[in-house]
């Protein structure tokens, strides 16, 4: 019989019922987990182009972390981050804010509730530091521990950073349970961390999320497919997983176009149309969630750019691409931060540019202006 309900689910930040080539990093974070106070595993750097898994991964470390009765505080990086997470440490089981109910103070004439001065940016360090050891000493008395996951590191503002990696060594150092958690674009690596202040999470491991290897996803196909109730056959899967360059966004989109192809048929066996229809929706889908929006913000020169290096098959010398545009090094080193600096373009280890967006090079080459 074939399942009603289709296995993938390429949706942003779900949980995929199908999580491929992750089993170490989820490893190392439950190490971390069991290991004790001071364990590697308890502060993690997690990176990875859009679409590489990092808040699915995320929610799996919630999970673990909860099936250890530890609590979990899940943020996403924005303005008002330490502020929220105050809220988030005071409010443990429905207690009352405490904020709320503290007596209202007055400087110079002008009423300020003390809730408002705890969070001023000047106290917020001190604010922050001392929630997280209340919520900590509470939970230590249950033997459970805390979790932290911040989404988005990259978007973080400095202070916020600082306050909060200041208030988790306190922690540590005072051997308290408390894991954390920073995922973002590889950029927060370079942008965030290489300050004085944040020194100790530089020594955090950072675990990048990478492309899983077409072997993997291959595998996982034919089990997901087979399990579900659909014949698929050998060659159909090396095709399926080939098409998704081991990119997660498009091994869901991949695997979703062609199940559904079947389906629609009323079909428990795949066909090669299927498989042919199923990777150019996917494809178009891919086009429209992520190679689009990547595109939208970008300026006329920024595009010229992508586009001369779209010329190559792999990474190039800005020097080339500065070529092909007929512009100078100068000019082109301008378009080069921008696009590093948005997380368009990365820059390979031997200092040439690539993209890092998966599949915007295809994208680029099939609806070039020239
Ligand atoms: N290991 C995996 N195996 C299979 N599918 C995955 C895997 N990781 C993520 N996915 C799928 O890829 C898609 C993108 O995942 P997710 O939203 O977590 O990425 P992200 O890195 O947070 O992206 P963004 O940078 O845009 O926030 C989701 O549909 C998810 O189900
Ligand atoms: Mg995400």
């Amino acid at each position: 019989m074939r399942a009603l309900e289709n296995p993938f689910k390429p949706t942003a930040g779900g949980e995929p019922p199908l999580l491929i080539g992750r089993a170490k990093v989820i490893r190392n974070f439950e190490k971390g987990l069991d290991n004790g106070v001071g364990a590697p595993g308890r502060i993690m750097l997690v990176t990875g182009a859009r679409g590489t898994g990092k808040t699915v991964i995320l929610t799996v470390f919630g999970d673990k972390a909860r099936a250890r009765h530890w609590d979990v505080i899940e943020e996403t990086a924005s303005e008002g981050l330490c502020e929220r997470l105050v809220g988030e440490l005071r409010n443990a089981d429905g207690l009352l804010d405490r904020l709320s109910i503290k007596p209202s103070l007055s400087f110079a004439g002008a009423s300020i509730s003390l809730g408002e001065a705890e969070l001023s940016p000047k106290r917020m360090p001190d604010t922050l530091r001392k929630a997280m050891a209340e919520r900590l000493i509470a939970l230590d008395k249950k033997h459970a521990g805390l979790l932290i996951t911040i989404d988005e590191t990259q978007a973080a503002d400095r202070a916020d950073l600082i306050a909060l990696a200041t208030a988790v060594q306190h922690q540590i150092r005072a051997r308290r349970n408390i894991a954390i958690v920073f995922a973002g674009l590889p950029q927060m690596l370079s942008d965030l961390f290489n300050d004085e202040v944040i020194t100790f999470l530089r020594r955090a491991k950072t675990n990048v999320l990478a492309d899983i290897p077409i072997g993997d996803v291959r595998s996982a196909f034919a089990t997901t497919f087979r399990e579900s109730g659909m014949t698929i056959s050998d060659s159909q899967l090396d095709q399926a997983a080939e098409a998704t360059a081991g990119y997660p966004y498009m091994i869901q989109l991949v695997g979703y176009a062609i199940w559904d192809a079947a389906d629609m048929r009323m079909s428990s066996t795949v066909t090669d149309q299927d498989v042919r229809d199923g990777i150019a929706e996917a494809r178009t889908d891919l086009d429209n969630a992520v190679c689009i929006p990547e595109l939208n913000g970008l300026s006329r020169n920024d595009r010229a750019y992508l586009e001369a290096m779209a010329a190559y098959d792999g990474p190039v010398a800005t020097a080339a691409v500065a070529e092909r545009m007929g512009k100078s090094d100068n000019y082109a080193a301008n378009y080069r931060k921008r696009l590093l600096d948005a997380y368009v373009i990365r820059e390979t280890e031997r200092g040439e540019v690539d993209f890092a967006v998966p599949f915007l090079r295809e994208y680029l080459r099939a609806h070039s202006a020239a």
